[in-house]
């Protein structure tokens, strides 16, 4: 979790009512923060009265993506119900009712839950349509005072937005004690929306899928041309419009509109949206739901081994055909481009883009008290690239009012408003956004944000090449971020890791190696590396290989503190210049790997020796070099990938003492605080010596790879590698009365790395992983 600056969040207890999709989801994220969580649902059979609950937490153990981030979480969440279990609803801080969507049985709940809550217990909702006001009906002033609606997005674990809508009555201290926590145990961007049917994401977020459905029958588009249109183009993921409801099921739609039209009012422009189409009931009705369903728009034919889309007229399906992006700009994000482009595609495209962004403006000042908890809400809910003032933005919300002028639509008072203005601009380094009273303010992060994209629009990098650069992050410290494709590592960040370390050492306290890219790193520039060998410049690659090893150790004995900040995929070099760092603080979601032996290779940068030292370690391990050995092989021979930090942590990755960041947003701030609790007395690692079993050990692991030779799980190739990983593990000819520097690993690793390159195999798993980003089992 992350270390708030003012202590723990003050909730150490939490009870989740309701354990189905999304109740068993809270749960299992609230547990994946270290909180016991107290998960109860209705009794259905008597002879297993908390069956239910416990059935959830089977369930969710078995999902793909995991709602549970490692095995110690899922044992904190217990299960129970909700007849027998209620008074210890009293040991609970939070108590998070995600029942089904029905008010009658919320509000029963309620009173239940009102009659044995602990005084200070806050109550919330995760209802996505029903008023707040409506729920706390007939409660007293005290539950009240303690209930906020909290509106995850599904799953739970994976989707960071979280609305919260505190009532007139909540306590602000109360509400501050639940988005605290949310924000920085649950990892949550918190954004505050007012009382209104479907908060913020679900309002416009129906509206623009609806539009996008009706655009696509009236215009006669078919599912992939739609989605080619109003898909990447839009800075929407490229599932699009069809693809998306493939994935959250067609039967959700009905439901959606008929709650909807029923709360809106009658002049709300989703009214004259809303509507059914014969085809898509005839496909609900077939039990074509989407991905849960017999299929969708999409489908996959196993038998046909294709994937197909259905004939939105006939109502058949055919083999799918990827629509090409729209031509020109219009393809590459030019939105106004977009809605120009001769037929279909700039007629579909502001069929979708004219009534979302107008719709967006014109409720803005209704469901949010600002502009920035909406782009929030549809960038975190809906995963756009941008948010609704951010589209507008880059249409020009002046030439948006023109067309819905000149087409006779009503123009939303606030596009007006900001006329030839941009509703975000930046001014003097900061970033401005523009209020609904027509003026421009600050942005304004929660405390203990700190983002690198704010900080370079004040400020240019200390150092600066074509792979990296080195910011500085105030208080002494600096971060060096990766800036090449995939923040792949080449030369050039092994140069400007040397240039760092000269500069921190002169002038600086600590060092922080952090990016914002979806992803850390994904290794060593491999497209390079193949690139020499087909000019057969030996050299390069032998200088990039020792420029690797020389670059992480001189950060490991540097004179000042060195913190890794992983998020998201950390891989091969990228995971072996964490493991070079004093410290980790790594986000939750970080998927780190040694995966060098996919490609056909070993670690080439130091990793063995310090996968090796961090397993001699591990506690609870059994003495002897050849405990670690075997793990880290284990690990590494099959290019073990973590699904998470805290599995990162079992895996030998990241230290019991390093650090995890359930938010994304404060990782920079917490890899900073780190570095500098280290700065105080700071003194470099005494360089490790190995005592490895030599081959004897290799020989153990070899008979370990001849038995998954002989069961199919590996290839006669699979067996090369591993071999010289055994090789390098186990210390080469080393006896293992003789210690090995860490030196002489290093040579180990080097001469295994260089002679698997030689090899046709590895340059042909080399070549498929940079073609496909899939290995190849040869
Ligand atoms: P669900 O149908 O999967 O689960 C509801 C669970 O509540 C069931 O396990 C049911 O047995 C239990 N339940 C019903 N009455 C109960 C009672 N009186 N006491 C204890 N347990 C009871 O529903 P889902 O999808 O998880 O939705 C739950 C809530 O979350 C609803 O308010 C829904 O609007 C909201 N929501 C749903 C989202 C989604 O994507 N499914 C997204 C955001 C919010």
């Amino acid at each position: 979790m992350s270390e708030a600056p003012q202590g723990r969040p003050q909730v150490r207890k939490v009870c989740v009512i309701g354990a189905g999709v999304m109740g068993a989801g809270i749960a299992a994220q609230v547990a994946n923060a270290g909180i016991p969580v107290l998960l109860l649902d209705i009794v259905r059979d008597p002879a297993d009265r908390s069956g239910v609950a416990r059935a959830a937490v089977d369930t969710i153990l078995k999902a793909d993506p995991a709602p549970f981030m490692g095995k110690g979480a899922a044992r904190l969440v217990e299960p129970g119900n909700i007849e027998d279990d209620l008074p210890r609803i009293a040991e609970c801080d939070w108590i998070v009712e995600a029942i089904v969507e029905r008010l009658d049985l919320k509000q029963a709940l309620y009173a239940k839950v009102e009659a044995c809550r602990a005084p200070h217990a806050a109550v919330s909702s995760n209802t996505s349509t029903i008023p707040l006001a409506s729920l706390i009906e007939g409660r007293s002033d005290a539950f009240r005072r303690h209930f906020l609606i909290t509106h995850f997005f599904n799953p739970p674990r994976y989707m960071r937005l979280l609305e919260v809508v505190g009532g007139p009555d909540s306590d602000p201290a109360m509400v501050t004690r639940i988005t605290d926590f949310a924000d920085r145990a649950l990892g949550k961007r918190i954004v505050p929306a007012r009382d209104t049917p479907g908060f913020i994401a679900n309002r416009i977020g129906t509206l623009w899928l609806e539009s996008a459905v009706n655009a696509a029958f009236d215009l006669g588009l078919t599912v992939e041309e739609a989605d080619a249109i109003a898909g990447k183009p839009m800075g929407v993921p490229g599932t699009g419009i069809f693809g998306l409801l493939d994935l959250v099921g067609l039967d959700l739609m009905p439901h959606v509109r008929q709650s909807l039209t029923a709360s809106l009012p009658a002049g709300d422009a989703y009214q004259a949206v809303a509507r059914s189409h014969p085809r898509i009931e005839a496909m609900l009705a077939a039990g074509l739901t989407g991905r849960k369903g017999k299929g969708g728009f999409y489908r996959l034919n196993r038998e046909a081994g294709r994937k197909e889309a259905i004939d939105l007229v006939t109502g058949e399906y055919r083999p799918a055909v990827k629509a090409p992006p729209p031509e020109g700009p219009a393809g590459k994000g030019d939105l106004a481009a977009l809605i120009a482009a001769p037929g279909k595609v700039g007629a579909y495209a502001w069929a979708v883009l004219g009534p979302t962004l107008s719709y967006a403006a014109s409720l803005a000042p209704e469901i949010a008290a600002d502009i920035t908890a909406i782009d929030d809400a549809m960038k975190l809910g809906y995963n756009w690239r941008f948010g609704p003032f951010e589209l507008i933005d880059r249409l020009g919300a002046d030439k948006l009012a023109a067309r819905l002028r000149a087409e006779g639509s009503p123009v939303p008072p606030l596009l007006d408003l900001a006329g030839e203005r941009a509703f975000h601009r930046v001014d003097k380094g900061r970033r401005q956004v523009l209020g609904f009273d027509g003026q421009y303010s600050d942005l304004v992060r929660p405390d203990g944000v700190l983002l690198l994209e704010d900080l370079r629009l004040a400020a240019k990098p200390l150092l600066e090449n074509a792979s990296a650069a080195l910011w500085d992050v105030g208080d002494g410290v600096v971060a060096l971020e990766f800036t090449g494709k995939m923040n792949a590592l080449d030369g050039e960040v092994m140069a400007l890791i040397g240039q760092a370390i000269a500069l921190v050492q002169e002038r600086y306290k600590a060092l922080v190696i952090y990016n914002e890219g979806a992803n850390f790193s994904a290794g060593a520039n491999l497209g390079l590396a193949l690139f020499a060998l087909a000019m057969n410049a030996w050299p390069e690659i032998e200088k990039l290989m020792a420029g690797g090893q020389q670059a992480y150790k001189a950060l490991k004995y540097a004179p000042f503190p060195v913190v890794g900040a992983p998020a998201g995929m950390a891989l091969g070099g990228g995971c072996e210049i964490l493991l070079h760092a004093d410290a980790i603080q790594a986000h939750a979601e970080s998927y780190v790997g040694l995966v060098e032996c996919g490609v056909g290779l070993v670690p080439g940068w130091g990793g063995c020796g310090e996968m090796l030292e961090r397993w001699r370690k591990m506690p609870g391990l059994p003495g002897g070099p050849m405990p670690a050995v075997a793990k880290v092989f284990e690990v590494v021979s099959v290019a073990t990938v973590s699904k998470s930090a805290a599995e990162a942590r079992e895996l030998g990755f990241l230290r019991a003492s390093d650090g995890v960041t359930m938010n994304r947003d404060r990782l920079l701030a917490d890899a900073k605080a780190r570095a500098l609790a280290l700065v105080d007395g700071y003194a470099p690692p005494a360089p490790p010596e190995f005592h490895l079993p030599g081959p004897t050990g290799r020989a153990a692991l070899d008979l370990a790879v001849h038995g998954f030779r002989a069961q199919g799980l590996a290839t006669e190739y699979d067996a090369v590698v591993a071999g010289h990983l055994a090789h390098v593990l186990t210390g080469g000819e080393a006896d293992m009365a003789d210690p090995l520097t860490e030196a002489d690993l290093l040579a180990l690793e080097r001469e295994a790395f260089l002679a698997l390159l030689h090899d046709e195999r590895t340059q042909a798993r080399i070549k498929a992983m940079l073609e496909t980003g899939k290995p190849l089992r040869n």
